[in-house]
């Protein structure tokens, strides 16, 4: 049995690859995602496999930088020019990139470049499928591999497969304008467990798989035909320590001296990014020379460190981009520039980590206003980087980093007014202030740090997996048919807990033309008529209708999922409210997610209810959140029987009245039975399979993962099972 490996997955392998001479340099990449999985992908047999970073086209070379690479555990995915072209500068970058972020005008719509995208996932496949084995786990990162987790699902498919998507993933409005939706959704529904940064990421990723392939979700679970695959929002941290260390480095330090010599003394404000229209930087330039316009008195006293990271230049919008920044730098700069002042310092070229140790230090106030991003990190290393706490953070409101850092200055960047304020209040604010909203920042930033995000996504990859193996459903026939009629035969007394649309009845477009009919009728009487079996049919259909159909046989009824119950001859009894705390769990660690996020905010645990206080958050922030807290309360626990309710100040779950489960417990709890069976089709009936005890016999109808524990095709399987039982 091969030992079970970890196979990371990315286009670019975290690499450079550099000619020194005849000889090859391998330089590995300092970017927050290598450091993290460097503790695991250089472990025993793990592997990252990924593009090299250029065309190697010769074969002896091939060979020489294969052969480097395994060193470093990495495994080369080689593409020819052709191939990053269309799959890499094309379909990557003119259509998703442009998609994902919002730039709908920038889409390019080329089939040749949509068929290089699936050769080259498929060549990716190829390359993992010769390394990898099938107990092992893969984790798949990013747009350019989209179609990966479908095309190894295809070939392993018990395989434990994750994807993090590192960039937005648009509304469904946005997403169903491609023509290639479908495969993309079925691409990314290979994986098993599927993270965003963000929770409204997530939420749009869900709605598009069920708007666009039909498959439900409860909560964030999706079910697919075989398989149900988690969504989660799990926004990516940074190696903080590691920024912090950089920003007191003794190198850092010493730039930051070199730098000053030639830049001079004055306050500077910070734009750092890759070359791209996701990143605002002309409106970001603009709002610069709007501030210089209303308070003059920064004339001379404050400059823009503008760094400008080379990125996919070969692309013509990020070639005019680049055109659009130099001509702003040339003219805000000629027209307001001394000879001792130069309001922008523009660099464009990449920098070593020590120089960003520098910058970090050097500027007072960081401005990252992206009009879309997925995160972005510069901003939460800037923060990690202010050894004294001070330093003001300008964030977009368009940044996934915008949900944690709620103690920055929140903007909207295509509010230029907004943003030269922002700049002012931030050149004004006092110190005491700086350290209040640093120090928040920095508390948060340290706890979920880049190793937390690793570890979080394999825990809950391998949950996810726990979960897919207990939904596993065998169809109840041969042994475990004749276990079940065994079972039955032996007890004295048995409980049979019966959903009624699905389960006895098939479903018909008129819900109230299901009346039972005679042969059912008589089936259910005579299972009841044994003295050993309490038979209850347990529905979500009102109670008068259930009464009507069934109010006149010998057996149990509750109805609109545990709310009304009635007794053989009895009368209908509305139940009281249950209390039990199962689903504490799961509302704890929502609620704790938005408290992480917004400070101010806590979570108070009541006897029969718990709530979510944001009376001492910032003023808009607290409504914002409460508005994001509500939908995913009520996207994720809905279903659950528990009930919303938005307060003054306040977000409160509670439990509603009851549901099929607890419903299910107490029946169980009435008595001791030797023999419970229980059948069910949906997902109200979910819970009753979970509540049960293991022991008893929980059968789903039709297909689909369930946590029942074994499974029938149709209402016929149903009542053939049932005269089975009668029979014995
Ligand atoms: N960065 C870099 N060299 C530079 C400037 C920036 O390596 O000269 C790094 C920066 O430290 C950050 C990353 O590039 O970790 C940019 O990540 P971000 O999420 O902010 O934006 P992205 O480029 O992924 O869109
Ligand atoms: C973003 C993407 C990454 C990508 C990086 C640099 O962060 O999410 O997947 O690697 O930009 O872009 P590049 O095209 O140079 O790889």
């Amino acid at each position: 049995m091969p030992s079970t490996k970890t196979i990371i997955v990315s286009n670019r392998l975290p690499i450079r690859i550099e000619k020194e001479g005849d000889s090859l340099n391998y330089v590995p990449s300092e970017g927050g995602l290598a450091t993290a999985l460097g503790s695991i992908y250089k472990e025993g047999e793990n592997i990252w496999v990924g593009w090299p970073g250029a065309a190697f086209e010769q074969e002896a070379l091939k060979a020489e930088v294969t052969e480097g690479l395994k060193k470093e555990s990495m495994r080369p995915v080689f593409l020819t020019e052709q191939e990053l072209e269309d799959y890499y500068l094309g379909f990557s970058n003119q259509t998703l990139w442009p998609a994902f972020h919002y730039f709908l005008q920038y889409i390019q719509y080329v089939e040749a470049h949509w068929q290089t995208y699936e050769s080259v996932n498929r060549k990716f496949a190829d390359a993992i499928a010769t390394y990898a084995n099938p107990g092992d786990t893969i984790w798949v990162h990013d747009y350019q591999l989209l179609l990966l987790p479908g095309m190894l699902r295809e070939r392993f498919p018990n395989m434990t497969i994750g994807f993090f998507q590192h960039i937005p993933f648009p509304s469904y409005e946005v997403f169903r304008i491609l023509p290639w939706r479908r495969q993309l959704l079925e691409g990314m529904l290979g994986a098993d467990y599927l993270g965003f940064h963000t929770y409204d990421d997530m939420r749009h990723f869900l709605s598009a798989t069920h708007r666009l392939a039909g498959y439900p979700y409860s909560g964030n679970r999706i079910q697919l035909d075989k398989r149900v695959v988690v969504a989660d929002p799990l926004p990516m941290g940074i190696d903080y320590e590691k920024y912090a260390e950089n920003a007191v480095h003794p190198e850092s330090i010493d730039r930051e001296a070199r730098y000053r010599e030639n830049i001079g003394a004055q306050r500077l404000l910070l734009s750092m990014d890759r070359l791209d229209y996701s990143k605002g930087i002309p409106k970001r330039l603009l709002a610069f020379e709007a501030l210089l316009e209303r308070y003059p008195q920064y004339k001379e006293k404050v400059s823009l460190l503008l760094v400008v990271v080379p990125s996919r230049d070969v692309v013509p919008n990020y070639q005019s981009l680049k055109e659009q920044v130099d001509e702003l730098v040339g003219k805000i700069n000629s027209k307001y520039g001394r000879m001792s002042w130069q309001p922008i310092q523009y660099f464009y070229r990449s920098y070593p980590f020590r120089a960003l140790g520098a910058f970090y230090r050097m500027c007072d106030v960081a401005v990252i206003t992206p009009v879309r991003d997925g995160m972005n990190l510069v901003c939460k290393e800037y923060v990690a980087s202010r050894e004294n706490q001070d330093g003001v953070l300008i964030l977009s409101e368009m940044a996934g980093a915008a949900k944690e850092l709620a103690d920055a200055i929140l903007v909207n960047p295509t509010n230029q007014n907004q943003v030269v304020e922002a700049m002012h209040q931030a050149l004004q604010m006092p110190l005491e202030e700086q350290q209040r909203r640093m120090r928040i920042m920095q508390k948060g930033l340290r706890k979920y740090n880049i190793f937390q995000w690793v570890k979080l996504f394999f825990d809950n990859l391998q949950e996810v997996k726990r979960m897919q193996r207990a939904m596993a459903t065998p169809l109840l026939d041969g042994a475990g048919r004749d276990a079940m009629l065994k079972a039955y035969a032996k007890s004295e007394q048995r409980l049979l807990l019966l959903d009624y649309d699905g389960t006895l009845v098939g479903f018909r477009e008129d819900p109230l033309d299901c009346a039972p009919d005679q042969d059912l009728r008589e089936l259910l009487t005579a299972l009841a008529a044994d003295k050993a079996n309490k038979v209850v049919v347990i529905s979500g259909r009102k109670h008068e209708t259930l009464g009507e159909w069934l109010g006149a046989l010998p057996i149990q009824l509750v109805a609109e999922h545990g709310l009304w119950s009635k007794q053989v001859d009895g009368e209908w009894t509305r139940n009281a409210a249950d209390t039990t705390s199962q689903w504490r769990d799961g509302a704890h660690e929502i609620m704790q997610f938005y408290v992480d996020r917004t400070p101010g905010s806590f979570v108070e645990e009541k006897s029969d209810s718990m709530a979510w206080h944001y009376r001492k958050v910032e003023k808009g922030l607290g409504e914002m959140r409460k508005s994001e807290l509500t939908s995913h309360l009520k996207h994720m626990l809905g279903e659950k029987g528990l009930q919303v309710l938005d307060g003054d100040h306040v977000v409160e779950l509670k439990p509603e009245a009851v549901n099929k489960g607890r419903a299910a417990a107490g029946l169980h709890a009435e008595a001791t039975y030797s023999f419970v069976l229980c059948i069910g089709d949906d997902t109200t009936d979910e819970d009753m399979f979970e509540a049960l005890p293991d022991e008893a016999f929980t059968v789903k109808v039709g297909p689909g993962s369930s946590y029942a524990r074994s499974a029938l095709e149709t209402v016929g399987d149903v009542h053939a099972l049932l005269r089975d039982l009668k029979e014995v």
